[in-house]
């Protein structure tokens, strides 16, 4: 077996199977209550935990990492929360365009922009347009709703007057150039996809696991890499075996 977790193998290194993870972060809530902290406490430690994955997905050769920030449903929380998310996504922008040459990251970001500050709106613009040349990639789902997306792909097909076929809608989604996520993962326990990535999951994987999301580690990513090799794949053929 040639995947194996890392804490008995060494690191693990992915092929082309595997080129895309995306992740559903979830469970900063629970891990701050769990330690009679406020919710906020999560958020800032799960934005640590975040740039460690992110880092650990590029080191062992994944090629796209996709990361669900923040639901176009998350506004419904209490203001004190989604203004300390939104802050905390503003700094990592802004932290992302110092640190730049030194990750050699391509950011996109997924949903729609319009709805933040303007100088939110023009760091994440900014940040696309300067990292637009590095491979490695990073799609930060942000006020992103699946469904919202496919409406907002309809629309742009529409007013085209386009063909509408499934090459030309995946190309109007905000994925567009993106190739499918291979995995999904999704901490905390729940068995969901929220409306993440509802097209262009139709073939992914899944992988769920009980890690409250700040304790995701570089060890949890090998085991969902290493659960994911353990599958074959058909989409829809015979099984090769
Ligand atoms: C994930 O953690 C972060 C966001 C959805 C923005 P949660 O805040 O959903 O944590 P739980 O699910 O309440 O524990
Ligand atoms: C999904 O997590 C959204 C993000 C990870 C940004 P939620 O915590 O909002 O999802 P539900 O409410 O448990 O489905
Ligand atoms: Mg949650």
């Amino acid at each position: 077996m040639l995947f194996r977790r890392k804490k008995k193998s060494g690191p693990v290194k992915v092929d082309d199977r595997l080129t895309h993870i995306a992740f559903i972060l979830d469970g900063n809530g629970r891990w701050a209550k769990k330690r009679g902290m406020p919710r906020e406490y999560g958020h800032s430690e799960g934005a640590q935990t975040f740039k460690r994955i992110v880092r650990y997905c590029g080191d062992i050769g994944i090629k796209v990492v996709t990361v669900y920030a923040f639901s176009t449903e998350n506004w419904s929380r209490p203001k004190g929360e989604v203004d300390r998310i939104i802050s905390l996504l503003d700094e990592y922008i802004a932290g992302a365009e110092r640190e730049l040459d030194e990750n050699k990251i391509r950011y996109t970001f997924l949903g729609d922009k319009s709805v933040f500050a303007p100088g939110m709106v023009e760091r994440m613009t900014r940040l696309e347009e300067i990292s637009a040349h590095y491979e490695l990639r990073l799609n930060i789902a942000l006020n992103y709703g699946a469904r919202a997306e496919i409406v907002h792909a309809c629309r742009e097909l529409a007013e085209s007057g386009e063909e509408i076929t499934e090459e030309s809608l995946s190309s109007k989604l905000y994925t567009a150039g993106c190739p499918d996520p291979d995995l999904i993962v999704r901490t905390a326990n729940e068995r969901r996809l929220s409306n993440f990535l509802l097209w262009q999951a139709a073939y992914s994987e899944l992988y769920f696991t009980p890690t409250l999301w700040p304790d995701m580690r570089p060890e949890d990513v090998d085991e969902a890499v290493a659960d994911f090799y353990a599958r074959e794949r058909r989409f829809g053929g015979v099984t090769s075996k």
